[in-house]
């Protein structure tokens, strides 16, 4: 058995704006162990991204707790948090989220510039093994408005995983791709996985979910179901997918 890396129980967030109370979450519970690949789906609204945010330390909840490796995060203060999230989570954003004035070698460089050990040379290595990695060496000094959505995305996992994280969170990460630039980064996501990485993608497409070894499904901010996928898709390698 692998070891729990986030545990949450009881888990709410209230949004208030003052006027209504919005309840993104509402008693959600779950565990996932160090190595998994799980993917959260369910109906618009029902509170993925608002979890995602909140497992990847990028948010705090209302309600109850959340364990990461043991340790209980809201006793941590926002930098102790941000210091654990830049050494240990990478998120691949839907709408990419990349600079759109630097090239593809400086965004990918981005989450190093965090990391105060990082030399210069080894992050210029560590750059172009994740971009490599992607399929995306020949289009270092490009800037994203000279990239397609799919080269895009790709460039946006490199920058999720050039720090090496031991936790990825993808939100829709296939969302606005075609089919072939879809596979191509579940097959990424996949060799990440394979190499040691837990993996949390929110997807509402079940075919991109059956990449995944595990699906939790959620709704009205509860988990309402959890099940591992019994015949687990592989994605082609990117010349199969090219060939085809
Ligand atoms: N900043 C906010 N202020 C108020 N309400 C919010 C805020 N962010 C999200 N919500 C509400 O919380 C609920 C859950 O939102 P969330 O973004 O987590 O849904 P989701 O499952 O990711 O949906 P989708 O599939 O459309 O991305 C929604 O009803 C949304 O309107
Ligand atoms: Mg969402």
């Amino acid at each position: 058995m692998s070891d729990s890396l986030i545990e949450f129980s009881h888990l709410s967030k209230i949004y208030d704006t003052g006027e209504v109370k919005t309840y993104a979450l509402r008693d959600a519970s779950c565990l996932i162990s160090s190595g998994e690949f799980v993917a959260i789906m369910g109906p618009s609204g029902s509170g993925k991204s608002t979890l995602m945010h909140i497992l990847g330390l990028l948010d705090r909840q209302t309600e109850g707790s959340l364990l990461f490796e043991g340790k209980d995060v809201s006793l941590f203060d926002d930098d102790r948090l941000a210091q654990l999230r830049n050494q240990r989570v990478g998120f691949v954003f839907q709408s990419f989220n990349l600079l759109p004035r630097a090239s593809v070698f400086e965004n990918v460089e981005m989450p190093l510039l965090y990391d105060f050990y990082s030399e210069r040379m080894n992050r210029r290595a560590r750059v172009e093994a994740a971009v490599a990695s992607v399929d995306m060496s020949h289009r270092l000094y490009y800037r994203p408005n000279q990239l397609s959505g799919g080269e895009k995305q790709r460039v946006a996992i490199a920058r999720a995983l050039v720090n090496e994280p031991d936790l990825i969170f993808a939100d829709e990460p296939t969302g606005n791709l075609d089919s072939k630039s879809g596979l191509q980064v579940m097959s990424t996501l996949q060799d990440l996985n394979e190499k040691g990485s837990t993996i949390v993608l929110v997807t509402h497409e079940t075919a991109t979910a059956e990449h995944a070894k595990r699906i939790i499904r959620m709704q009205d901010g509860s988990v309402v179901g959890d099940g591992h996928v019994a015949h687990r898709r592989f994605a082609r390698s990117l010349e199969d997918a090219v060939l085809k």
